[in-house]
């Protein structure tokens, strides 16, 4: 009762004319959630899932468009083997029992990063789910998996140089240039980045995407992160004033334009 009268009061001061249009999510702090309770740190990445849910329904209800989840870096393959074989599994489960749900909600399932060194079951369930959600208009909920930006930095560099090489001609590269041989090519850059576990660093999440994001921390744990946060995420969000190198939110919107 209390947590849903905060909740219709936040709600009540967020701008809706002024959203982020994507909020990217570092979601940290699974396995000291588990530590806490002297759980195995499986059962913290099974209780981040409900997070998931929640920052998806928040997202869902101010009507933010863009919402990007990192789930796997490809620094996380250094993990004990039966940790990210319990993730991997923990994916196949949640893909399996969420479509239904994501196509009630309208929203539209995608994956960034190397998803082809990912097991070949989870492949298969991912473009199953990609497949099944594919026509949905509403929200785009992204996953990185296999996930790494300079990874994603080093693969558009290689298409970039295997194009060169195959038309044998000389092309300008431009910010555009690199901005459409990216994972993220289809989407807008974050305006909001989010941490939780208190973790003051980015860990390889979208390097290039975040250079003019607002970053937003919170000591919160991921299993414990709840439609609160995200709308207090948001609020403070707005607070911000976007400079983007210029002197004002106005004068900066015309820099960033013309870049
Ligand atoms: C984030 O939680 C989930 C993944 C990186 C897969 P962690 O597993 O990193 O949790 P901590 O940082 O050890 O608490
Ligand atoms: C970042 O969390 C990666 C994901 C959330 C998937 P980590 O727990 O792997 O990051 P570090 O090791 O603390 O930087
Ligand atoms: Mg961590």
């Amino acid at each position: 009762m209390k947590t849903e009268l905060n909740e219709a009061r936040l709600i009540a001061e967020i701008d809706l004319d002024r959203l982020p249009r994507h909020i990217a999510v570092i979601m940290d702090g699974n396995g000291r959630w588990a530590k806490k309770r002297r759980l195995p740190r499986i059962a913290g990445h099974r209780a981040g899932i409900k997070a998931v849910r929640q920052v998806a329904e928040a997202c869902l209800r101010l009507g933010v468009p863009y919402l990007t989840l990192y789930a796997f870096s490809v620094e996380n393959w250094k993990r004990p083997e039966s940790e990210v074989k319990m993730l991997m599994d923990l994916l196949r489960e949640y893909l399996g029992r969420e479509i239904g749900e994501l196509n009630r909600q309208n929203i539209r399932l995608r994956v960034i990063g190397r998803t082809h060194e990912l097991p070949r079951l989870v492949q298969r369930d991912l473009d199953r789910a990609l497949r099944e959600t594919a026509k949905n208009t509403g929200m785009i909920l992204t996953f990185a998996l296999n996930y790494g930006a300079r990874a994603e930095l080093t693969d558009a560099v290689r298409e970039l140089v295997d194009r060169a090489r195959r038309n044998g001609e000389a092309f300008d590269i431009d910010e555009q240039t690199v901005t459409s041989h990216l994972y993220t090519r289809e989407m807008p850059d974050p305006d909001l980045l989010i941490r939780t576990s208190g973790e003051l660093r980015v860990s390889n999440f979208l390097l290039w995407q975040i250079a003019y994001s607002e970053i937003w921390v919170t000591d919160t744990l991921w299993p414990d992160f709840s439609q609160l946060d995200l709308f207090n995420a948001v609020l403070e969000y707005q607070k911000r004033e976007r400079r983007y190198g210029g002197l004002t939110e106005n004068a900066a919107a015309k820099g960033a334009s013309k870049g």
